[in-house]
Parts: C-alpha cells; structure tokens; sequence
C-alpha cells in the first residue's frame, strides 16, 4: 500500500499536503500498473509529474524565502528527479508502466522527503 505517514511530516502544513497529493497519485500509478491500464497509467505518471513538478518550486521558493543554507544541494536533488521523470513520462507512452518504475518513483520520493525534506524541516519552524 503506497501511502503518506505521518512520519514524513515537515511540519508544514502545505508542504504536507502537496506530498499526500504525491502519494496518492504514486497510488494510482501503482494500481494501473498492476492492472495494466496503459492509458490511465499514462494519465497518472502525467499528473505525478505536473504535480511533482509544481511541488518542487513551491517547496524551493519556500526555501529560498527562508534562506536555508542546503538549498542548493537539494534542488540538485530536485532536477535529477525531475529528468528521471520526464523520461519514464514519455516512456509510458508507448508501454505499460512497469511495477519497477513505480518502486522506483515511489522510493525516490520516500527517501528524498524523509531525508532531504526532513533537514530543512527545523529551519521552517525557526521564527524570522
Ligand atoms: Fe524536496
Ligand atoms: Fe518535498
């Protein structure tokens, strides 16, 4: 079962809510893949990554905002993500989203918000 815990909570609450949106589109890609519905798989892998993508800046301008110092090093992060993306994207054009890619996608983005998100958690919280 692909889904959000709390344990991946930054502490804030639209970030929160832009990673649950995350992890029910992996969801869906999940069960498309099992089924073998190529469109809506396609359909979803589209949605995660709009979605992944608009996450990404909304998450790097807060981050800017808040001058954390690892921004840099985590929009890096961020690009290599959004390549692999774009690639399995126009890869699920003409074949099934395999159960790999969605391991994959969705430990990609586990680690990357329970490690890289985690760390600028405190600096989010410091009063400015
Ligand atoms: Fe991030
Ligand atoms: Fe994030």
């Amino acid at each position: 079962m692909i889904e959000w815990t709390p344990a991946l909570s930054t502490g804030n609450e639209l970030l929160d809510e832009q990673h649950k949106a995350i992890f029910r589109w992996l969801a869906e890609l999940d069960s498309a893949a099992a089924q073998e519905r190529t469109l809506f798989g396609a359909y979803a892998i589209t949605r995660l990554k709009n979605y992944t993508r608009s996450h990404f800046a909304a998450e790097e301008a807060l981050l800017k905002a808040t001058g954390y110092p690892g921004l840099e090093e985590h929009m890096a992060e961020h690009e290599t993500f959004r390549a692999r993306l774009a690639e399995l994207h126009l890869k699920s054009i003409g074949e099934d989203i395999s159960a790999d890619t969605v391991k994959f996608l969705t430990d990609w983005l586990t680690n990357h918000i329970a490690r890289s998100d985690m760390a600028y958690a405190p600096y989010l919280k410091k009063p400015r």
